[in-house]
């Protein structure tokens, strides 16, 4: 036992990039996914934000929110005042999970399960990065970061993703959803407001 013990403190990735070549090469929730999709930002963000997992368009291009969703949520980012390039992006699940309909790849929500896999590798990246706050976008990050189902509605804010201060809000997914303009627009808004304390708190 006490070699193995060692052998698991050796094997123990060393850096953030030994960390991401171990993600890289792991296997795909589901066949037919491209590629692991990594974090990306500076090493030294005060602010790390953590979605649920790559989308369609991240999964081809390799980036994280690449698609409709980051989209989105950059315009959100420039209206409360914080610079994308400033921040750290990652995701729960590293890896596109999705049902072929016709021929376009559907994005299937990841199970608890299937989070929880993930999750060592989540807080082994975050412990890397060391930020002031992470900022969990939804519900699946929530668990992610907390091992708990968590409810959005209830306990959005400023809380403690241990060993990190945290804040949770919605993803950015959710408000493209919302099928009312106006309930789409006050949603936006709380989210932008949302964002703005994210950023007095990092401050
Ligand atoms: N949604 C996410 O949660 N992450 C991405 O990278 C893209 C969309």
């Amino acid at each position: 036992p006490e070699k193995a013990l060692q052998k698991m403190r050796e094997d123990r990735p060393k850096s953030l990039q030994d960390l991401n070549a171990l993600i890289a090469a792991s296997e795909p929730l589901v066949s037919g996914a491209t590629r692991a999709v990594l974090g990306e930002g500076p090493l030294n963000a005060d602010i790390v934000f953590v979605g649920e997992q790559p989308g369609d368009q991240e999964d081809r291009e390799g980036r994280p929110f690449v698609g409709p969703a980051g989209q989105l949520l950059d315009r959100a980012l420039a209206e409360a005042g914080i610079e994308r390039g400033s921040v750290y992006l990652t995701n729960a699940v590293k890896h596109f999970k999705f049902e072929m309909r016709g021929k376009r790849r559907i994005h299937q929500k990841p199970s608890v399960s299937e989070v929880k896999h993930y999750r060592w590798w989540l807080m082994a990246e975050l412990e890397f990065l060391s930020p002031r706050l992470v900022v969990a976008l939804g519900g699946t990050a929530a668990l992610a970061l907390s091992g708990r189902q968590v409810s959005v509605t209830k306990t959005r804010g400023r809380q403690e993703f241990p060993p990190f201060a945290g804040f949770l809000t919605v993803h950015p997914a959710y408000l493209l959803r919302l099928p009312d303009a106006e309930a789409k627009a006050s949603a936006y808004r709380a989210f932008v407001d949302d964002l703005r304390q994210v950023r007095v708190i990092a401050g």
